[in-house]
């Protein structure tokens, strides 16, 4: 099975198509762009972080901040120059589209309440100063995070922010430049910050 080249730096699992194999990655007959990266810090032993099925195009960037996290990806995809960041659970249907520059994030990584995060940077520069990557002891105790869903046929367009806890229906479509912070129902338009339906899809235009 043609894989990925796998190379750690300070501890972080870093992984890029082509050639070799890696643990950390199932996935059908896709196809990966050059540019493709995965990117796990702190990796857990033979946790499958990346699944993905057949004939999707894939040239996207998908980061496990901490040994949490997981990534699935349908068949028929396509995701373009955008970022996945995890650690719950980011789920993609089949015949997703993804245009470029969207970001999906199922966790916030810090605390909303300060005395949970007057820390960070300190230890942030601590991990920088002893030669580690800059969050490897980061706490994520207070972070919230929750699991995103993208349905089947759904289309996200060009730099989208797809926030913790959402679903996107089957055959939505997220306008250009939207900020999703809340569900959107299935075969809907949706855009603006935050995303809010615009139109629903007629019956005879959706998938049967
Ligand atoms: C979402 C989209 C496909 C809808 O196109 P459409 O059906 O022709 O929509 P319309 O232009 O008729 O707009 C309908 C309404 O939605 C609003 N709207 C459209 N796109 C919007 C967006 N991205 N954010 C917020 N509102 C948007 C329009 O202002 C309009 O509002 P109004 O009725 O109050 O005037 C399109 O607006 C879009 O975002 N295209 C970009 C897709 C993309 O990112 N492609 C990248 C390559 S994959």
């Amino acid at each position: 099975m043609i894989g990925f080249i796998v190379r750690k730096v300070k501890g972080i699992l870093l992984a890029r198509h082509i050639s070799g194999a890696s643990k950390y990655i199932i996935r059908g007959n896709s196809h990966f762009f050059e540019s493709f990266r995965l990117t796990v810090i702190k990796p857990v032993q033979d946790k499958i972080y990346l699944k993905v099925g057949d004939d999707c195009i894939l040239d996207c960037k998908v980061l496990f901040e901490s040994g949490t996290g997981e990534v699935i990806i349908g068949n028929r995809c396509y995701i373009g120059t955008s970022s996945i960041i995890s650690r719950n659970k980011i789920e993609f249907g089949n015949d997703v589209m993804v245009a470029m520059g969207s970001v999906f994030y199922d966790h916030d990584s810090h605390s909303i309440n300060y005395l949970n995060r007057e820390d960070d940077i300190t230890r942030q520069l601590e991990d920088h100063r002893s030669g580690k990557f800059f969050i490897e002891n980061k706490s994520w105790n207070n972070v919230t995070s929750s699991p995103i869903k993208i349905g089947n046929n759904a289309w996200i367009g060009i730099n989208c922010i797809i926030l913790k806890g959402v679903t996107i229906g089957e055959g939505a479509i997220i306008g250009a430049g939207s900020v999703v912070t809340r569900d959107i129902p299935a075969w809907t338009v949706a855009g603006g910050n935050p995303a809010k339906v615009i139109k629903e899809i007629p019956d005879e235009r959706r998938r049967k």
